[in-house]
């Protein structure tokens, strides 16, 4: 660590929390910081990339102190809380004020942290660009600083997008600062941006593409809350991290699980970024994930910092081409898991019997209301009435349910005309049949009399 160019006491207090020798994000990176470049670090999952911007930057705080100097964003609430407490760590002989800016917390007490000037402020996005919108009780127009934690996934369009609220955050910042930022994998935004700076800024770059307690990945919260169920009722000692549980009881899971007095956590894409908790021994994908980064992002949950760890990953016939694309991103042949299937069939039917009742169960919970405030803030995000959307919902349920109505009154009348016309048959059988009788009574009527 002494030949970064790091300052004495940073140096002493890498060593006190076992960090001697740097990884080589750290070892390329905070040098080019020291020397005021921006940075584009892209390292493998549990390769310090944290370390490799939080010692440069202390660093140059401690020769110019004053708030705000740095802002740093990130996906998702649990990660800034991780980030922000290894600058408290590392930064303790400062004296750093540092402020968690996150949504499902109080906005009251959050604008009161960030008008008192803190040195660095963490945020997710969606909540620091609702404070710049509601107050303009903070000033960001000094820092020094700008750095994007998993970079790729608040750069991309996805499932949730912060591009409008980035803008609004990157309205508010000094053009001149240093921008650094990090992420285990390489995407077609970061490609481009890597592009637009080589040719606009001329800055140098690094990329390193060199690159027992369980954390189960789910593809939705409906899903988790189920397997959390069904393994709590066969007495695993489980607990769940998703984005439909209150901020609260997200952070007290999480720590529940880091302090390991539960050995499961079973999360969705919530928990794939990020989180370091070296603990983690083995990952388990409940879900093949639609793409190769997913599964990087959520099988670096174990094996952290060059520990030893497994990852296993439930794979259906449906899921083949998900696999062979995983394989070709990551240059590794996954391994075949025997299972000897009489022992499933042995348990099958006790499986699937717990996962029916946990269903009812979870039906009868508020879940679903949970779930519908979700969807009404997302479309909110999304710039939507969420009150017109569901009147439009209802009205194309109407015409749905209208069509429905139309298409099987459609069928009930085919179906009389058919039955209609099978009874006419049957009568005209029958009066045919009458009629044949009735013909064979007659020549015994006519002889009658003759007799
Ligand atoms: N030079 C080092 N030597 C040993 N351990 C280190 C070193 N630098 C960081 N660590 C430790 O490695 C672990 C992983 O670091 P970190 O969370 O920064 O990884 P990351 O690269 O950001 O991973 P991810 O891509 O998953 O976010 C942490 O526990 C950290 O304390
Ligand atoms: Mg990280």
């Amino acid at each position: 660590m002494d030949d970064l160019g790091l300052s004495d006491w940073l140096v002493k207090q890498c060593k006190h929390l076992g960090i001697n020798k740097p990884t080589p994000v750290q070892e390329n990176c905070v040098p080019a910081i020291l020397e005021g470049r921006d940075c584009l670090g892209c390292a493998k999952t549990g390769s310090g990339k944290t370390a490799a911007f939080v010692l440069p930057v202390l660093q140059k705080l401690s020769e110019d102190p004053y708030g705000i100097f740095c802002l740093v964003l990130t996906p998702t609430r649990e990660l800034a809380y991780q980030i922000a407490e290894q600058f408290r760590v590392l930064g303790k002989p400062l004296g750093l004020r540092d402020c968690i800016i996150v949504g499902g917390m109080d906005m009251v007490s959050q604008a009161v942290e960030l008008s008192n000037q803190p040195h660095i402020v963490v945020a997710t996005p969606g909540r620091l660009a609702d404070h710049i919108r509601s107050s303009n009780t903070f000033n960001m127009a000094k820092i020094k600083f700008l750095i994007l934690d998993e970079a790729d996934r608040l750069l991309e369009q996805g499932c949730t997008d912060f591009t409008k609220d980035l803008e609004v955050i990157l309205g508010i910042l000094p053009a001149k600062r240093q921008t650094l930022l990090f992420s285990a994998t390489l995407t077609d935004t970061l490609q481009e941006l890597k592009m637009t700076y080589k040719s606009k800024l001329k800055t140098k770059f690094w990329m390193f593409n060199s690159f027992t307690q369980t954390c189960k990945f789910c593809q939705n919260s409906d899903s988790g809350g189920i397997l959390t169920m069904m393994l709590q009722k066969f007495y695993f000692p489980t607990i769940s991290l998703h984005s439909m549980m209150k901020q609260k009881q997200r952070f007290a899971n999480l720590a529940k699980f880091k302090a390991s007095v539960y050995k499961i956590l079973i999360a969705t894409d919530v928990a794939a970024r990020g989180l370091d908790i070296p603990t983690v021994q083995v990952v388990i994908n409940h879900n093949t994930p639609g793409l190769p980064k997913i599964y990087i992002h959520r099988v670096g949950r174990t094996a952290r910092a060059g520990r030893n760890g497994v990852s296993i990953t439930l794979v259906t016939q449906y899921d083949i081409h998900l696999v062979h694309a995983i394989e070709e991103q990551t240059n590794t042949k996954l391994k075949d898991y025997p299972v000897k299937e009489k022992d499933v069939l042995k348990i099958l039917t006790q499986v699937n019997v717990t996962r029916r009742e946990c269903e009812i169960r979870l039906e009868s919970t508020d879940f679903d209301e949970k779930k519908e405030i979700n969807k009404r803030k997302q479309l909110i995000l999304e710039g939507k009435d969420p009150d017109l959307e569901a009147k439009r919902k209802a009205e194309l349920e109407k015409i749905r349910s209208q069509k429905k109505k139309f298409k099987q009154k459609i069928r009930e009348s085919v179906q009389r005309q058919n039955h209609g016309q099978l009874k006419k048959k049957a009568m005209k059988k029958r009066q045919i049949k009458r009629k044949k009788e009735a013909d064979l009574l007659m020549p015994q009527s006519s002889l009658a009399p003759a007799v």
